[in-house]
């Protein structure tokens, strides 16, 4: 062990880096848990701090080996434990993202879109710093401060309410407030506090912190609130969740309010009347930045009227009112030391960049991606050149630069330092992993690998995909073990399916899982029992971790929440394959899935060895229902909805949105299948089939009498 320590990261090979890794994952926690739990730190800081340099190394060059439970993920230590978790009456969300000026335009567009507002309609947004620390929720009932809670994963967080209550700008009683007041907003610590506290860490050989949101992160989830309490934490309020009565009708109104009820807001909050107002404000917060005394990464954008932001509404994970418009990477120079492809679980042949390791930002980076064969060759996914037109060699000296958790990106070259014989970089034809042809589809950026679950490369990423958290998320069999399962002789698994039939070949065989190396009879029968307990799995996980190209978390969930069966989605996407099948259209016309989304769906619905490899699958699980929203007091609920005509008081999608929510399944066409008709002016065709087919028709106003919003 200590040999392998020793070696310097660069030339350690792929199994030696993942045995190590999985050993300092062990270590970084054990210290964890002796420094922040038993509060008996039993490894020097500078020891602690060489362990996760090296170990953030060596995840850099073997970014594929980086392991579920990273020490580099987390932040402060293993706390949670200890914490005892909320459920947060309104879910805690994240936000979209901008990074250019377009995007900006982009987000305004959207919103009018969807809003059905002409471009020269007057529309209000409210421009504020983006705070680098850690969002917390804080409830009042009867002007009380009753709990904090962190937002974990944004539906159940953890109980911090002892510590929050240690914060001195969080008011412990507010007057004059509603009720019910659920107060959102950001705790972080300033650039002073943050300087002072690791002096101080450092004078009683206490651990320091690596930047001031580690460091407020780490003082707020402390199971003694009275670490917290010897930590200047702060709290910049700046949303809201639960609410017995509204705070004001506007984004900024209500900003005020908590302002007035004594809550610390952000004096550079600002209103804008456009994406150009937006921007000018982004540039004059970046151009403060240095001298705010505390950290940003962006600026925040929401739309200011309240009731627009009601109609809004969410997508999945983010609002669809607010975006956040990041600030600028931050850049380094080094050398390209070689370009390798590595094969995803699509096929996709991504070039990756191995670097001569670089510190950009505060991170060492060792690999970068290249992003696809154009981007390497100095073109755009349209033939037009990117960075003048300059390609990207092996040896050249080039720019890398991050953006907050995204992966480094290769951003420009320095002809001046190339070498006299290097020559352009030739992109494979054939997959490296299983010598298929790569192929390139007519309008694709990316160069994908034929081979299909021949594939091994594909096969194990598909697999990694297939366990992975949001997936079937099986304990002990993580990235790791997938892949020994794989290349394993006696006990192969070569497919999802394959998983579940494990403990039947294992009973089965002479060569038994607990007498192997790593594994005993306790652990192999633990394994066993976790694949067993997710036999049992909602429809949406299982679409999900099938890992279909185009089909990610929130589409699953669409899908999934749709047609809320295994069997009903099954059926629909044969049917669909059909492009002329009411199938083809109403999966078409779910609000959020598009043409790309949808034929990659039913393709792997169709017959073929993808098709197969689901219905083994398939065989080996009990696939449960998704659990019908709470639509009980809806009057729409389960029915089928067109609307047709002008919709004069909402757009089509906000229309349609808005039923779905309720419940009601809303369809582009009329069929003997639809209840409900809603027909504006203008309407023609669709009008004259409900009459005919009998079925209850209702203008606008009818409808929304009837959802009880007119
Ligand atoms: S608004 C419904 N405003 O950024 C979304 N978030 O990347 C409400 N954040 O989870 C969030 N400053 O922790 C909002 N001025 C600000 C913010 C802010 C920081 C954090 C927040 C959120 C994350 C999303």
């Amino acid at each position: 062990m200590s040999e392998l320590r020793s070696k310097d990261v660069g030339a350690l090979d792929m199994s030696e880096a993942r045995m190590e890794l999985a050993r300092l994952a062990e270590e970084l926690a054990g210290a964890n848990r002796a420094y922040h739990t038993q509060d008996a730190p039993d490894l020097a800081d500078a020891d602690y701090d060489a362990l996760k340099r090296r170990n953030a190394d060596i995840e850099a060059r073997f970014p594929e080996l980086k392991r579920d439970d990273s020490p580099s993920d987390q932040v402060g230590g293993p706390l949670a434990e200890g914490f005892s978790k909320i459920t947060h009456e309104v879910r805690m969300l994240s936000l979209g993202n901008a990074f250019e000026d377009g995007d900006v335009a982009e987000f305004d567009g959207r919103i009018r879109k969807y809003l059905g507002l002409r471009e020269d309609a007057a529309l209000q947004y409210t421009a504020e710093p983006k705070i680098d620390g850690l969002s917390l929720s804080l409830r009042y009932e009867g002007g009380n401060l009753v709990y904090a809670a962190t937002r974990g994963d944004g539906a159940v967080g953890e109980n911090v309410t002892a510590n929050a209550r240690m914060i001195d700008n969080i008011p412990q009683k507010l007057d004059g407030a509603p009720d019910v007041l659920e107060v959102r907003g950001e705790v972080y610590m300033s650039h002073t506090d943050f300087a002072a506290l690791n002096t101080r860490q450092e004078a009683r050989g206490g651990k320091t912190f690596a930047n001031p949101r580690n460091a407020a992160a780490g003082s707020l989830r402390q199971l003694d609130a009275e670490i917290t309490k010897s930590r200047p934490l702060e709290f910049f309020a700046y949303a809201w969740g639960a609410l017995s009565a509204p705070l004001a009708e506007t984004q900024m109104g209500a900003i005020e309010r908590l302002a007035e009820l004594g809550f610390q807001t952000n004096p550079l909050t600002q209103l804008c009347d456009g994406p150009d107002a937006l921007i000018a404000h982004y540039q004059s917060i970046d151009a403060q930045r240095a001298t705010l005394g505390y950290d940003i990464d962006g600026v925040v954008y929401k739309v200011n009227d309240l009731t627009l932001q009601g109609r809004l509404g969410f997508r999945s994970t983010t609002p669809r009112w607010a975006i956040a418009h990041k600030f600028a990477a931050e850049l380094a120079w080094t050398r390209l030391e070689a370009i390798e492809i590595q094969v995803g679980r699509t096929g996709a042949l991504s070039p990756v960049a191995r670097l001569q390791p670089v510190t950009v930002g505060g991170v060492v980076v060792s690999n970068a991606t290249l992003h696809n064969e154009d981007y390497i060759s100095g073109r755009d996914a349209k033939g037009n050149p990117i960075r003048d037109g300059k390609d990207i060699r092996e040896g050249d000296w080039v720019q890398v630069y991050r953006a907050g958790d995204v992966i480094p990106k290769v951003a420009d070259v320095d002809l001046s330092k190339r070498a006299n014989g290097a020559t352009p970089y030739v992109f494979p034809t054939l997959c490296p992993e299983c010598q298929s042809d790569a192929v390139r589809e007519e309008g694709d950026a990316v160069r994908r690998c034929s081979g299909g679950l021949i594939c091994p490369a594909q096969a194990v990423e598909k697999l990694k995909h297939f366990v992975s958290r949001g997936a079937f998320d099986i304990e002990g069999l993580g990235a790791k073990q997938v892949e020994a399962f794989y290349h394993d002789d006696q006990l192969p698994i070569k497919e999802p399916a394959d998983i579940f039939s494990l403990k039947e070949r294992d009973a089965a065989q002479l060569a038994k899982l607990k007498n192997r190396d790593g594994w005993g009879d306790k652990s192999a029968g633990n394994l066993f029992d976790a694949i067993d307990e997710k036999r049992k799995i909602p429809v949406n996980r299982v679409l999900f971790a099938l890992g279909l190209r185009h089909v990610g978390e929130s589409a699953s969930n669409l899908l999934a929440n749709h047609y809320t069966s295994w069997s009903a989605l099954e059926t629909s996407m044969i049917e669909a394959a059909d492009p002329e099948s009411a199938a083809w259209e109403e999966l078409n016309g779910i609000d959020g899935v598009g043409k790309v989304m949808a034929s990659s769906v039913v393709m792997a619905f169709a017959q073929g060895a993808e098709r197969a490899s689901i219905d083994r699958l398939i065989a080996q699980l009990d696939v449960l229902d998704m659990p019908r929203r709470d639509t009980s007091s809806s009057p729409v609920a389960g029915k089928t909805v067109v609307f047709t005509g002008t919709l004069e008081k909402m757009t089509r999608a906000e229309a349609k949105a808005r039923a779905e929510s309720l419940g009601a399944k809303v369809s582009g066409s009329v069929s003997a299948k639809t209840d409900i008709l809603v027909a504006g002016p203008g309407a023609g065709s669709k009008a004259k089939k409900a009459a005919d087919l009998g079925i209850e028709t209702m203008d606008e106003n009818g409808w929304l009498a009837l959802i009880g919003a007119a």
